[in-house]
């Protein structure tokens, strides 16, 4: 047993050097079980795409205004707590405006808010003032929506409780370990027994049809590598703190309970989407990590990222990761109701190639861009607040890289609805008499951007107590 320890650390140990080289991006070394997965991956990410995403904005438009009829909703939360700010400066304005308000750079966000449940989005609708939550946690896979929303992840499989935050046996991880359950084949729905710190020895590659669920605890993952969702589909990623990830060496991880294979050098991204499909992120709380919070890449479609807290990070999204592989055309990503927060410095997202609906988030802080892409991606941004910073050259929202304007001019960037503060703006361009909308048959918008501070007020991860509302 010792000597094949030896003879792997060996094994590791010379090609760790080389396979770097000849898969720089790939992270892995391709077997025949890879192969497969990439064949299967690929074959579920084209059943996922949307040919006429325009379609998807639509559905997804009314949701949200069917969601403003409910009670307790963004339009009739009028509560008064600790956004104070926030509604102070929202207050007379509506549409797309441009205030010139100088109280940027006091604190949005204040205590937590602890008064009564409120939903502020239709996502959170779904479930989240339901005091059984806890009993019926897995109907949070049928709430999903954007590009994601076929994402039930573990919902059809069982309850599988981690009790061990240990993960130091990459080839053999034990039963109650976060590793053990998402490598697992079978549909899992992985909850915490306890609060947690898990800080992984190597990147954590997941199997399709998982669910990690945090609620109810305290679940950090920190200190160690990311989490890797590569060449599967189906994964929801819920209520975790994500932060201090860092590069990991690579090594032998087992991957799944049949294969264990090399993997290179994973390079520091808090969760990374590699060629896989319905992939939903929610409530995760996420900063300060080696290289991207969240990467999607090689492909990767039908992805939500939603509800998420970001801050304390220079690259915080990098949909699409070369210019070069048009695979990512068929990329289809909605951002909805996070909070990109304190001490973010650009990427909200950078996009490349494929179609990206940025609905109702709020911007509080960049230092030098929020949105940005390159290689014609389509970006509809509706509802967001976009706070700029006092620096003068640092209001616009928008930047293109490798393309001059007369290129540029062509790619269909819109923002529609949102609200632009401190002397923020968004460049549009492409069709100028274009409608995020083709059919008026739903003229149903996002929340105008004045909403977008409270239907982000809940984001990151959340204190859910068994028994009560979250
Ligand atoms: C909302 O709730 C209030 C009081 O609970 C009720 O009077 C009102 O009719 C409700 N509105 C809707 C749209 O359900
Ligand atoms: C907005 O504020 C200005 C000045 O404070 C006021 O003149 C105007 O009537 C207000 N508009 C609305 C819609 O309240
Ligand atoms: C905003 O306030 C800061 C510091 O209080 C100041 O340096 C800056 O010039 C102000 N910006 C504007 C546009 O008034
Ligand atoms: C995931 O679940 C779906 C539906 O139950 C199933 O068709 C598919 O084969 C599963 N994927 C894997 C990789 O097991
Ligand atoms: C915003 O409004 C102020 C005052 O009305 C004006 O001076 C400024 O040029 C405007 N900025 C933009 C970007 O429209």
């Amino acid at each position: 047993m010792a000597m094949a320890a030896k003879l792997v650390l060996i094994f590791v140990f010379c090609f760790a050097a080389i396979i770097p080289l000849l898969e720089a991006n790939s992270g892995y070394d391709e077997d025949g079980v890879w192969k497969k997965r990439k064949e299967e991956a690929k074959k579920s990410m084209m059943e996922s795409y949307v040919p006429d995403p325009l379609v998807v904005t639509d559905e997804f438009d009314v949701q949200i205004n069917q969601d403003k009829g409910n009670n307790g909703t963004a339009t009739h939360d009028d509560d008064d707590d600790g956004d104070d700010d926030v509604k102070e400066e929202n207050k007379n304005v509506s549409g797309s405006v441009n205030t010139t308000t100088n109280s940027s750079r006091r604190s949005l966000r204040k205590k937590r808010y602890t008064g009564p449940c409120h939903t502020t989005n239709p996502i959170d609708a779904c479930w989240r003032c339901r005091p059984d939550w806890e009993s019926r946690r897995k109907s949070l896979g049928r709430c999903a929506l954007g590009f994601g929303r076929r994402t039930n992840g573990g919902m059809a499989g069982k309850i599988y409780v981690v009790t061990d935050n240990n993960d130091d046996d990459l080839l053999e991880p034990k039963p109650g370990t976060l590793r053990y359950g998402v490598i697992q084949k079978e549909p899992l729905w992985i909850t915490f027994a306890k609060d947690m710190n898990i800080k992984l020895s190597q990147e954590l590659i997941m199997n399709s049809n998982k669910t990690i669920d945090g609620r109810g605890h305290k679940v950090h993952i920190a200190y160690g590598a990311g989490i890797t969702i590569q060449f599967v589909s189906n994964v929801i990623i819920h209520g975790i703190r994500i932060h201090h990830i860092c590069a990991k060496g690579g090594g032998m991880i087992r991957d799944s309970p049949d294969h264990y294979g090399l993997r290179t050098q994973s390079d520091g991204d808090g969760i990374t989407i590699f060629g896989s499909s319905n992939v939903w992120i929610d409530h995760v709380s996420m900063s300060k990590c080696g290289d991207g919070l969240i990467d999607a890449v090689q492909g990767s479609t039908a992805v939500t990222i939603s509800n998420c807290l970001f801050t304390r990070h220079n690259d915080v999204m990098l949909l699409g990761a070369s210019d070069s592989f048009a695979g990512d055309q068929f990329m289809q990503v909605t951002v909805a109701f996070n909070r990109f927060g304190q001490g973010l410095l650009q990427r909200m997202p950078r996009c490349r190639w494929g179609f990206f609906h940025v609905v109702n988030n709020d911007y509080t802080y960049w230092k030098m861009y929020a949105i940005g892409g390159s290689k014609h991606p389509t970006i509809i941004s509706q509802g967001n607040r976009f706070l700029a910073p006092d620096d003068i050259h640092l209001k616009s929202v928008t930047k293109r890289d490798y393309a001059p304007e007369s290129e540029w001019r062509n790619w269909v960037w819109r923002s529609e609805g949102d609200l632009f503060m401190n002397g923020a703006f968004f460049t549009q361009s492409g069709q100028q008499n274009m409608k995020a909308r083709p059919s008026h048959e739903y003229m149903i918008q996002a929340n105008p951007g004045e909403f977008a501070a409270r239907m982000t007020r809940y984001a990151g991860a959340l204190e859910c107590v068994r028994g009560k509302k979250c």
